[in-house]
């Protein structure tokens, strides 16, 4: 089992949106895929058609296998099955306090109950909690959308500053740009200086386009309800360059 988390501390830069096609396509090209939406926000819940829990899972997360795995939900795709988020999940940074390693629960839950699957996509929350540093050490490989901007340059370089002072070595990070909008003199700019700059960045944009925006209204992947628009071939060519970096990793 492999696990990808998307991740930026910066809000609104395409996390979720990439989440939910990525694990969509890695479902389609035949890895038993679970979303775990650890964002309460739940709005990769929202995008796969279902409906935030309204129980109170972070208690039943942390009462182990039966109640984790009744947590899993089946989604309208086939090999794509979700762990939705609700509200609760705002108290997760407290619960997880409270155990004895706290920025290792939730790898220690893929790895006693996430056996059965091939993949595991993380979406997280835009913070610097102890929730967001679990996935540094769950995941195998961090994606990282990143706006082109002189600002993407500073959030990004700061999440590298924080690996290495806390000695995570283990997890790859792998930034791509995201929202881009090549009309626009300074995102061409700022798109060229960002791969100057940032080493690991993968080749793969994704444009802006409404198409992802109405995610949110047919609430489906978009290789699910618009697969020839050109964001989905973007997302099936980023899952094809993630896919690869995954399998090196074996
Ligand atoms: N490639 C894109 N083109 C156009 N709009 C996009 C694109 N990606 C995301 N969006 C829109 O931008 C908004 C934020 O996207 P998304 O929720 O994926 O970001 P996020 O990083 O997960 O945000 P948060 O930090 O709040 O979790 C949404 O309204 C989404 O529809
Ligand atoms: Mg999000």
């Amino acid at each position: 089992m492999k696990t990808i988390a998307l991740y930026n501390l910066k809000g609104g830069v395409g996390k979720t949106a990439a989440a939910v096609n990525l694990a969509f396509l890695a479902a389609q090209y035949g890895r038993k895929t679970l979303l775990w939406d650890l964002d309460p926000q739940a709005a990769a819940t929202w995008y796969l058609g279902l409906d935030p829990g309204v129980q109170d899972s972070v208690k039943k997360l942390a009462r182990g296998k039966r109640d984790w795995i009744d947590s899993v939900h089946a989604t309208a795709w086939p090999r794509l099955t979700c762990l939705p988020a609700d509200f609760d999940n705002r108290h997760l940074d407290q619960y997880l306090r409270k155990t004895e390693h706290p920025a290792y629960q939730v790898r220690r839950l893929l790895k006693e109950f996430g056996t059965e699957y091939d993949l595991v996509v993380l979406d997280c929350p835009p913070s610097f909690s102890t929730v967001t540093e679990n996935l540094f050490h769950a995941a195998d490989v961090i994606a990282v959308p990143i706006i082109p901007s002189q600002l993407s340059i500073r959030s990004y370089e700061q999440m590298v500053a924080f690996l290495e002072g806390e000695k995570i070595r283990g997890v790859k990070l792998y930034p791509f740009l995201s929202m881009v909008d090549n009309r626009r003199k300074q995102h061409r700019e700022a798109g060229v200086e960002l791969r100057e700059r940032i080493p690991n960045m993968l080749s793969t944009p994704i444009p802006y386009a409404a198409a992802v925006e109405a995610m949110g209204r047919h609430r489906a992947p978009l290789g699910a309800s618009q697969p020839r628009v050109r964001a989905a071939a973007a997302f099936e060519q980023l899952w094809l360059e993630l896919a690869e970096k995954l399998h090196r990793r074996d």
